[in-house]
């Protein structure tokens, strides 16, 4: 039997373990999905005992996927660009890190909603590890322009000055995250995404200006706990569209699955498994 999972500092929430045993036992595949929570003091010896256990591979989640990326052998150009390692391979006893979070939420977008990227505007809310890997999929898959809201303005200034060196043809901006700002982007918004950690457990936004935002604007929002996040809720009762953070979740473990087993997997399987364990909560 070969072994994959998930390493994170809480690691219980996550509906990974489910989705991706529930796809290997519909394939017949011969693999564990096995959730491991390990504190940032525990994660070298992790990294050890997992080549010497020949793990095929697996996940990282809060707080890990920065610091994972000095245990590793091999980091993609994608993830060292993201800064940010979600998805790890082991090959041969080499540790290769991945960052599937990026094509995993564009995926979504298009497949879920047959939403493409561009030419679009999107407004970002958040600048961290999360934030990375959205305006990486936005830029890349050709978004006109990009304004990243951040509660700590600097952060958000600093992403977007480092990003418009990688994507110059993108027009970037930047402001405190607060709602005279969202006034003046949301007008000309295709998408609004949030990678913040607000909604989690039921916060909120203290004010959103919904007014600003345009009929065909969509609302999307990282968070999958609850599934309609209080921003979604909103966004639905003034008659925009929205994206879940489930979407997400889905297409990154589909991508990681066919790194470590080199199959595609049933992808309504794994959407059938996390509806299961939604309900069952
Ligand atoms: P992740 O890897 O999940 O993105 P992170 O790198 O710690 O985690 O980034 C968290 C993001 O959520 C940041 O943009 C953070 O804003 P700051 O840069 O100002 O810290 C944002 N965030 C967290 N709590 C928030 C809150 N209560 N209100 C607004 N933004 C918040």
């Amino acid at each position: 039997m070969k072994l994959v999972g998930i390493i994170g500092d809480p690691v219980g929430h996550s509906l990974s373990p489910r989705m991706h045993n529930a796809a290997f036992r519909k394939m017949g595949l011969n693999f564990l999905y096995v959730p491991f929570h390990i504190t940032p003091k525990g994660l070298a010896s992790f990294v050890r005992q997992a080549t010497r256990w020949q793990m095929a591979g697996f996940n990282v989640t809060i707080p890990h996927k920065e610091r994972i990326l000095s245990h590793l052998d091999w980091i993609s150009p994608k993830a060292r660009t993201i800064g940010a390692v979600n998805t790890v391979e082991i090959r041969n006893g080499r540790l290769e890190g991945h960052n599937t979070d990026a094509d995993g939420y564009r995926l979504s977008l298009q497949k879920d909603l047959g939403f493409h990227l561009a030419r679009k505007t999107a407004v970002v809310f958040g600048a961290g590890g999360a934030a990375r890997a959205v305006v990486f999929a936005l830029a890349r898959a050709g978004a006109r322009k990009i304004t990243i809201l951040n509660r700590t303005p600097d952060k958000a200034r600093r992403l977007a000055t480092e990003f418009s060196r990688l994507f110059p043809k993108v027009v970037w901006a930047s402001a405190p995250l607060r709602p005279m700002e969202m006034r003046k982007c949301f007008p000309a918004a295709d998408l609004v995404v949030n990678t913040t950690s607000v909604g989690l457990q039921g916060s909120r936004f203290s004010k959103i200006p919904w007014k600003a935002l345009p009929r065909k604007a969509i609302v999307s929002d990282l968070v999958y706990r609850p599934r309609m996040t209080p921003l979604l809720k909103d966004a639905r009762k003034k008659g925009l569209r929205t994206h879940t953070g489930e979407g997400m979740l889905l297409h990154q473990g589909a991508l990681a699955f066919r790194l470590w087993t080199g199959k595609t997997p049933d992808v309504s399987v794994m959407k059938q498994a996390i509806e299961t364990s939604r309900l069952a909560s």
